[in-house]
């Protein structure tokens, strides 16, 4: 199969979500002379934040205060930076998670779902769709999708949170086969525990969490070389990939037991009392 040119030197990298996280690690390790970075968040005070920081190292910075659901005002904002200056790599990376994503014992309501979907899925497709064809019309570029090594394994804590990362990996998965013979790339980043607000909310065990900075130069290298997929941290990769050829009642197993090791967000019912409930 024809593979995209990587790009090795970006002029211009469009970032949502750029105001905390990973997205702001991601702005900040691109920030250099020479290259223009476009970035989104709703937090207008962090974003101005992280754009003087990325001026400090000598990128010339425009931001933009908008959310990832409006797909009118991204098409937009797309549009506008498209035509300020090519676009080499967009990186949809606007999420939620982490407390906001746990689902309670009876599992999510109808708002807390759709938010989740909204944001982490319809969000993506409201940053990719309207670049898609200029990159296409270039032959040149590199989109970036952050989903989550959480896409291949329904966890109890969050089935909506896995389904909507899951959505976007197939998303991008099919898309990079897709654009491959135009020339573009299309990057999936499955990250395990990145050190973020958004995993800081969780009263829970964090194993083999990684900095932000360590995850943003990861990406950045990886996506240098035009990698189809960035999953980290190896050990996590490792397990779920055995655990695909695993029986479910095995896998169901090892859930459980993680959660009576104390493993579960405290919104989930402690399994023993569940266990003692039913047997009433
Ligand atoms: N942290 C982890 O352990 C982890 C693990 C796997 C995957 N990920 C993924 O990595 C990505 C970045 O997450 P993070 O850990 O850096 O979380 P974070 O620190 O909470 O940052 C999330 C970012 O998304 C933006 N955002 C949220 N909702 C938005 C909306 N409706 N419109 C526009 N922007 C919105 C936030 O901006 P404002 O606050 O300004 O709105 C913020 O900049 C997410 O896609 C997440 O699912 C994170």
């Amino acid at each position: 199969m024809k593979r995209a040119t990587p790009i090795t030197d970006p002029k211009h990298i469009v970032i949502t979500g750029a105001t905390s996280g990973l997205g702001r690690a991601l702005a900040i390790g691109y920030a250099r002379p020479g290259r223009m970075l476009s970035l989104a968040g709703r937090n207008t005070a962090r974003l101005e934040e992280v754009a003087i920081a990325c001026q400090s190292a000598g990128a010339e910075v425009h931001t933009v205060t908008l959310d990832v659901t409006d797909a009118a005002a991204m098409e937009a904002w797309l549009a506008q930076s498209d035509s300020a200056r090519p676009i080499d790599i967009l990186i949809a990376n606007a999420g939620v998670g982490g407390a906001a994503a746990l689902a309670p014992p009876t599992g999510e309501d109808g708002p807390q779902a759709r938010n989740i979907f909204s944001v982490n899925t319809v969000g993506v497709i409201n940053t990719v769709i309207p670049v898609t064809p200029r990159i296409v019309a270039r032959g040149r570029g590199q989109i970036v999708i952050i989903g989550s090594i959480q896409d291949s394994l329904g966890v109890p804590q969050s089935p909506v949170y896995c389904a909507s990362k899951a959505a976007v990996q197939i998303y991008g998965e099919g898309l990079r086969r897709l654009l491959a013979v135009q020339g573009v790339g299309v990057t999936v980043v499955r990250p395990g525990f990145i050190d973020t607000p958004m995993s800081q909310s969780l009263a829970m065990p964090r194993p083999f969490c990684w900095s932000p900075e360590r995850a943003a130069e990861k990406v950045i290298n990886e996506v240098r070389k035009g990698a189809a997929q960035i999953t980290f941290p190896w050990p996590l990769r490792l397990f779920l990939g055995l655990q695909k050829f695993a029986p479910v009642w095995l896998t169901d197993f090892v859930i459980a037991r993680s959660m009576r090791m104390g493993w579960a967000p405290p919104a989930l019912p402690d399994p023993d009392e569940a266990d003692q409930r039913r047997s009433r």
